[in-house]
Order: structure tokens, then sequence, then C-alpha cells
């Protein structure tokens, strides 16, 4: 019997981390799709050895202590999570972005470049400026508007070509303050929101994602892949959505403008930063619509809230 593949994990404790431990360890998160694989194979419970790693094991700046992690632990790939995404404070707080996204990434495609490890690093939309006026392709020039996204280019930039970039976009799960805890919030509490109708994007499932990126971890395929739920979307839509899901009606979701953000966010968004996925789809099967990945989110919250 083959041994099993040792994964480690950056950032477990982020939303897509937390999901990926345990799809990894064979198990189905909350939230996540029974049915959704990329390559028609099931995950057994003893394909994969899961080392995931939170801020608190493994700092990812420190260039020793991630040398040190991969040299005793020998995983055959490493799934880097890890990163500073708070795009608005980073604005104000470029070095620790840039130290993490850039430099921690870069210490990462070292260390497993010296261990013989395979780095898949997960990326941004937010690499592009968004003028395209079209959805994007991975060859595509980046661009990015914002320290979060320069952070996240220049981590791009160290990795090696033969390391897998993975760029996701709008990533939401059941963990972590995302949007959709945030209207659904609203929702029930019989609140409204007010969200942008103007910046167009791809909506990233983070247990779907996670399942994806098992895929790669089999694959290994290297190179820059786009992986992100099926359709586009806006802000609004999102948020009219859940409202609709949650028995709100049509007066729930309001939409503006991003010039009438109040007060103004401190980091420029790109406009439209969809995510083309064809490369992922000529390989793997598509990954479910958002309004599916989203009602499951929503599902999951109402269950959980149930008593
Ligand atoms: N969220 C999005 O909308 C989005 C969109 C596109 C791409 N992505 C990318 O997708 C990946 C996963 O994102 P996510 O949504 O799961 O993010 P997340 O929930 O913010 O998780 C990121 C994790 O990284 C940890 N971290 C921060 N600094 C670290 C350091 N120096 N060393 C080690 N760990 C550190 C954080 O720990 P603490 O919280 O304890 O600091 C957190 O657990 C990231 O690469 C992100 O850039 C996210």
């Amino acid at each position: 019997m083959n041994r099993p593949t040792r994964v480690l994990v950056t950032g477990a404790g982020g939303q897509v981390g937390v999901d990926l431990v345990d799809i990894l360890a064979g198990a189905l998160p909350p939230g996540a799709s029974a049915t959704y694989s990329p390559d028609d194979l099931s995950i057994e419970e003893d394909e994969f050895e899961v080392l995931g790693l939170t801020h608190h094991e493994l700092d990812i700046t420190d260039r020793d202590a991630v040398n040190a992690a991969l040299h005793a632990t020998r995983p055959d790939v490493v799934i880097h999570l890890a990163a500073y995404t708070a795009v608005d404070q980073a604005e104000t707080d470029a070095a620790t972005c840039f130290a993490v996204n850039a430099t921690g990434t870069g210490n990462l495609s070292d260390a497993a470049h010296e261990t013989g490890a395979h780095l898949i690093a997960v990326s941004t939309d937010y690499v592009y400026d968004g003028r395209k006026g079209s959805a994007y392709v991975e060859t595509d020039p980046t661009n990015p508007l914002s320290v979060y996204g320069s952070s996240k280019r220049d981590g791009e930039l160290l990795c090696r070509p033969e390391d897998t970039i993975v760029r996701a976009s709008w990533v939401m799960g059941v963990r972590g303050k995302n949007v959709v805890h945030i209207i659904a919030d609203r929702a029930t509490s019989g609140g409204v929101v007010r969200f942008v109708n103007d910046q167009t994007g791809t909506v990233t499932v983070a247990s779907d994602l996670a399942r994806s990126l098992v895929t790669l971890a089999r694959t290994r395929p290297g190179g820059v892949w786009h992986v992100a739920n099926t359709g586009t979307t806006t802000w609004y839509d999102i948020a009219d959505y859940v409202g609709r899901l949650l028995g709100r009606g049509d007066h729930f979701a309001t939409p503006i403008t991003t010039a009438e953000l109040s007060p103004a966010p401190l980091a420029h968004r790109p406009e439209r930063s969809d995510l083309d996925t064809t490369k992922w789809r000529s390989r793997f099967h598509a990954m479910p619509e958002w309004t599916d990945g989203v009602a499951r989110l929503v599902r999951d919250r109402a269950q959980r809230a149930t008593p």
C-alpha cells in the first residue's frame, strides 16, 4: 500500500484552512458540497497525512522557523494559505502586509524547493486592476491597485515556475466574519443593507476551493490557475440573493456605487476582476454555481442557529 501523501497547510486557522484540514482528513466540513469532486475521485481517510499549522504554530515571516518546519516534517505538498487579508488595514500597515504576503511566500517557496515539496500558494484577483473590461485569464498582465494586491503579486513573483499559484476571489466560508454572515445577520434581525453594484467579480466558497486544492495536491500541475465558483456577480447581487434566501423581499438590499460608500474605503478595489476559469474547466469539473455555494453557507448558518 502507498504511504499517505503528507500535506503541510499554512494559515490552517483561516476560513479556507479550517475547511481544507477537514477535507484532507476525509471529513465533510459544514457548508461543503457533498457531491463536488473536480476529478471524480473521493478522498479516502488515509490518503493524506495532514499537518495544519496556524499562525500561532508557524509564523511564515520567520524564515528559520519555516525552514525548520519543512525540514522536520518533509511534506510532499505545502498548501500555503497564510496571509495578511485585511485589505483596507494594509494601506496603513504595508510593511507587515508585505512581510507576510510577499516575504513569507518567498520563504515557503525557498524551503519547499530545498526539501523537494510541491508548493501550492493561494493568491487573489486583486493582483488585477479591473480595467480589462472582461474576465481575466491567467496570462493577463497584473497591475494591483492596493497594498494587499501588490503584496500578493510580489508573493507570486517570489514563487518558482514549478510552484502552483491559485488565484481565488471573494472568498467566503462558514468561519470568519465574511460578507455572507454580515448580510445574513442583518436579514434575520430585520435590518436592511446597501451594497455596491459597480464591482463585478467571482465568488469562491472556501470549502469548494479547499476541495479543488486537494485535486491540485494530487496533480501538482505548476503554473497559475484561476479557481472560483461558476458565474459572475456583484456585491449587491450577493446581498439581494442572501436576503431572498432568508425570506426578505425587494426592499432588503439597495444597490449603491463605490463613490457613495461612506466613509470611503482606504484601499482601491478593481471594478471588474472576475476570473475566467476556462483553464480549470478544461482539465477538471467546473466548481458549483456561486448561488449554490452561498445557499449552502446560509443553510449551514440557519442550522447552527436552530436549537
Ligand atoms: N478572503 C478573501 O476574500 C480572499 C480572496 C482571494 C484570495 N484570498 C487568499 O486566500 C488565502 C486564504 O484566505 P482566507 O480567506 O482563508 O484568509 P483568512 O481567513 O484571513 O486566513 C489567513 C490566515 O493566515 C494567518 N496568518 C496571518 N499572518 C500570518 C503569519 N505571519 N504567519 C502564519 N499565518 C499567518 C491568519 O492568522 P491570524 O488571523 O491569527 O493572524 C489566518 O488564520 C489567502 O492567501 C488569501 O490571500 C482570500
